[in-house]
């Protein structure tokens, strides 16, 4: 399996001729290293609805005839955007053909907020997802903090690859996202909201280098690096 770093939390999982992008914030983004008509992907994953995650996600859904998955009211406002949606819920296991997506929680929050109405649009809770495909367990923890049953989900689940925030402020930081790391058993870390903006600087080395201390494997991926799985 071939893994995408396209900067922030999007990430792009490509296997056999299929390929799932998650979370697509590439337009305005200041360290994107693809634009959204580069991307070609069967499967769109959301883990929430702010804008730093869904900003390209109807362009590119509807440019490749995609299918946008995400939690039941995130799902119905894509729908509204034109997109063919699959909408599912927390702890919730759905068939996208090649691969299986479960969904998973997320300690953050959830809203689409129109700035020129002063109006902020639920948007349903905030998720990850595990992905399971081709015999491997991938997870995207989307944005969120610490929780404890990050535990639970390393016990049940034997996780290949993790893609955890690091950022602070807005997501757990490097030391709770080793923990995390830790809590879910992962065998692989690539850290992602980081270095978007000033607010959210870390030093992505510092923490492979802290995951390394404890046996984890950290993958430190530059906006536009890729790796193998
Ligand atoms: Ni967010
Ligand atoms: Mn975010």
């Amino acid at each position: 399996m071939k893994i995408d770093y396209h900067g922030h939390s999007c990430v792009q999982l490509t296997s056999g001729g299929n390929s799932i992008v998650i979370d697509p914030y590439l337009t305005g983004n200041p360290a994107a290293a693809a634009k959204p008509e580069d991307i070609r992907a069967q499967v769109v994953l959301l883990t929430h609805a702010h804008s730093d995650h869904i900003a390209d996600a109807a362009d590119i859904a509807k440019r490749n005839n995609a299918l946008v998955v995400a939690i039941y009211e995130l799902a119905t406002y894509m729908s509204w955007q034109g997109c063919n949606v699959l909408g599912m819920n927390m702890g919730g296991k759905a068939s996208v053909g090649f691969a299986d997506v479960r969904m998973i929680q997320a300690f953050h929050s959830s809203g689409i907020i129109v700035q020129d109405q002063k109006n902020i649009i639920y948007a349903g809770m905030p998720a990850g997802f595990l992905i399971h495909w081709d015999g491997l367990t991938i997870l995207h923890a989307g944005d969120t903090s610490l929780f404890s049953d990050m535990k639970m989900i390393g016990e049940r689940y034997s996780i290949d690859l993790a893609f955890l925030p690091i950022g602070d402020l807005f997501t757990m930081g490097p030391e709770d996202a080793v923990t995390a790391a830790e809590w879910l058993k992962a065998k692989r870390v690539v850290p992602i909201h980081y270095n978007t903006f000033p607010p959210i600087r870390q030093d992505a080395d510092r923490f492979v280098r802290m995951l390394g201390e404890r046996g984890i494997q950290g993958i430190a991926l530059k906006p536009g690096e890729s790796a193998t799985l």
